[in-house]
């Protein structure tokens, strides 16, 4: 099949999906008895649960297998944190509006949908007027021309106030990060002061994307999960060889800027080898999520890890790599792993009265030299007044930063602009040897953020399948047993109150294993085993009258893909289906 093809297929696979995800429970858009409003999506029954599943799944493997800690922090957060982070001034994207209709676009989306250019993102907001002009673009909604409208950037936080009036701005958190940075004092103590660890948080974040698209794959209210983990860069290591040999396709910044290049198939040990990827962290990170993502059930065929090219990465990130999914012959991303550095850490460090630095001991005590002054205050005193401890200051930290400024007769402080002389003799300036265990220093900053809704969309339309069966078509989700929102249905073969007592029981039994049971007894068996296809349960339990009137009591269990059917005991079907579902047995080998 040709790319355009197969990305028509795939359109097509949206398309139904979207519509199944609605008839069936999975996600819809929200407020539609007030009309819906864009970039809004309610997950419902079937979605919540599939989503919940993928968010435990996620949990085990990022903080629990890694020993982590998992943090829960408010959506809403104070101005002087954005000041901080720099979210403020910089978490812009470029807006277009049309002349004719008033509809804003994402300038930079208007291109690259139409234009050759891939990463519209990075170019300088005088160039993308250029394209737009050159190219003649016009608006999406209303074809208007949309040469020589300016094109000009748009902060995408929510801003609200806190508490009465608007004294007090805060804003919905664009990323859960920030809630993990800012207590980042409080969490150090809870590891002891010890690096590296790391802090997770699953959680909504918020944007306020000027054209939310393609259903729940951009939207103005998300759920993140990420990962900050803290790190000493002269000190710690990844545990690269336990990922050494994790198979990956990678699409590094240099094949994107060379035509004709494409992925390249290779290992984590092997790519890190090689340079390709730079940083160890990211690439043990990008080690233990290419096999996570499997086993939520994003097929391999349609995933990849692509380099972000420089004009493209987060105003706080070294080195990025995004993990990326097929969908409509399209890649999206659906996790960034960011070396953030010392940026976020410095920048609160900075901004607020915490510290944000951790104590780093030395195997040895060291012997070093400190210079410190102990100014004579019966001359400073007369001579600058009110002024003097300012000196003083002044004086410290110059000693602190540049000794040599003390080599002279005299030395220079500046006050409030003016440049004033002292005697060295009255600043109290001495070199002396200190013993000291440690240093403070600003942990850097591993982050793996994933963004939860994308993955549960992409999951679901790669599990969508189309089939025949006995002559009918089919519709059903080939989705992971351990991520599905039901794993077995189970059917009295008709309305009758003895075959509906065992039903009962079976479920019950089901339910204390552990396991999600759904219990539906209308329609004919054949609808409800449609049913259950379509949102993907793995298997349907049928309690029919041979259970009840045969001696050894069984049950016809049905595995969703195959079709096929067992009739297996009942009084061990909890233990049977609880193993298939822990990966222990497979159905076929029953
Ligand atoms: N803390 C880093 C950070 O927020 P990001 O690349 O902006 O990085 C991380 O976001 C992930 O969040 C993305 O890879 C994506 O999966 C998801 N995400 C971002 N914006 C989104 C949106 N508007 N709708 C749905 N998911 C989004």
């Amino acid at each position: 099949m040709s790319e355009d093809a197969a990305s028509e297929t795939d359109v097509q696979t949206s398309e139904k999906l979207v519509e199944l995800a609605k008839r069936r429970g999975y996600f819809f858009q929200s407020s539609g008895a007030y009309g819906g409003v864009g970039g809004f999506y309610t997950f419902g029954p079937q979605g919540a649960a599939l989503k919940g599943n993928v968010e435990d799944a996620w949990r085990d493997r990022f903080a629990v297998a890694e020993g982590n800690m998992e943090i829960d922090a408010p959506t809403i957060m104070p101005e002087p944190v954005f000041e901080a982070s720099g979210h403020l001034d910089t978490f812009d994207d470029m807006l277009v509006d049309c002349p004719e209709c008033g509809e804003s676009h994402r300038a930079d989306h208007v291109v690259e949908d139409n234009t050759e250019y891939e990463d519209a993102e990075s170019l300088p907001i005088p160039e993308v007027e250029e394209v737009i002009a050159e190219y003649e673009l016009i608006c999406p909604s209303c074809s208007a021309g949309l040469a020589g409208q300016a094109v000009e950037t748009f902060n995408l936080m929510f801003a609200t106030n806190i508490g009465p009036g608007d004294s007090d701005p805060g804003y919905m958190r664009p990323e859960t990060a920030q809630g993990i940075f800012v207590e980042f004092p409080r969490l150090k103590e809870y590891a002891r002061n010890q690096l590296p660890f790391g802090v997770t948080q699953i959680g909504r974040a918020y944007r306020n994307e000027i054209s939310p698209r393609r259903s729940i794959i951009r939207t103005r209210e998300f759920t993140q999960a990420e990962l900050e983990y803290f790190i000493d860069p002269e000190e710690d290591d990844p545990d690269l060889e336990s990922v050494a040999d994790v198979d990956v396709t990678l699409y590094p910044a240099r094949e994107q800027n060379t035509e004709g290049s494409s992925e390249i198939e290779t290992t984590i040990g092997e790519a890190v080898e090689a340079g390709i990827i730079g940083d160890e962290w990211v690439a043990y990170f990008l080690g233990i999520a290419k096999p996570w993502y499997e086993s939520v059930g994003v097929d391999m065929d349609r995933f990849r890890f692509r380099q972000h090219l420089s004009g493209e990465r987060s105003h706080y990130a070294a080195d990025c790599w995004d993990a990326e999914g097929k969908i409509d012959g399209n890649w999206i991303e659906l996790a960034g792993f960011a070396n953030r550095t010392d940026y976020d850490l410095s920048k609160h460090d900075e901004y607020s009265d915490d510290r944000f630095t951790i104590f780093r001991q030395y195997d040895e005590p060291k012997t070093v030299e400190r210079a410190t002054v102990d100014p004579d205050m019966s001359y400073l005193g007369p001579e600058f007044g009110g002024d003097a401890q300012t000196v003083v200051d002044e004086l410290e930290t110059l000693a602190e930063r540049d000794r040599s400024a003390f080599d002279g007769e005299t030395v220079e402080v500046e006050l409030e602009g003016e440049t004033h002389e002292l005697p060295v003799e009255k600043t109290g300036f001495s070199v002396d040897e200190e013993t000291i265990a440690g240093e403070h220093i600003t942990p850097h900053v591993i982050e793996p953020s994933f963004g939860v809704d994308r993955l549960v969309y992409t999951v679901l339309h790669h599990a969508y399948r189309e089939d025949e069966v006995a002559g009918e078509e089919r519709t059903y989700l080939d989705l992971e047993p351990e991520v599905a929102p039901t794993f077995v249905g189970v059917f009295p073969l008709q309305s009758d109150e003895d075959l509906e007592a065992v039903a009962d029981e079976i479920v019950a039994d089901l339910r204390d294993a552990g396991l999600s049971v759904t219990y539906d007894d209308s329609g004919n068996i054949g609808r409800r085993y449609r049913r259950q296809d379509e949102v993907g349960t793995p298997f349907c339990v049928t309690v029919d009258y041979e259970t009840i009137e045969e001696e050894e009591t069984t049950v016809t269990v049905r595995e969703r893909d195959t079709t096929d059917q067992k009739r297996l005991p009942v009084e061990d079907l909890d233990e049977t289906l609880a193993e298939i579902r822990d990966g222990d047995l497979e159905f076929s080998d029953i």
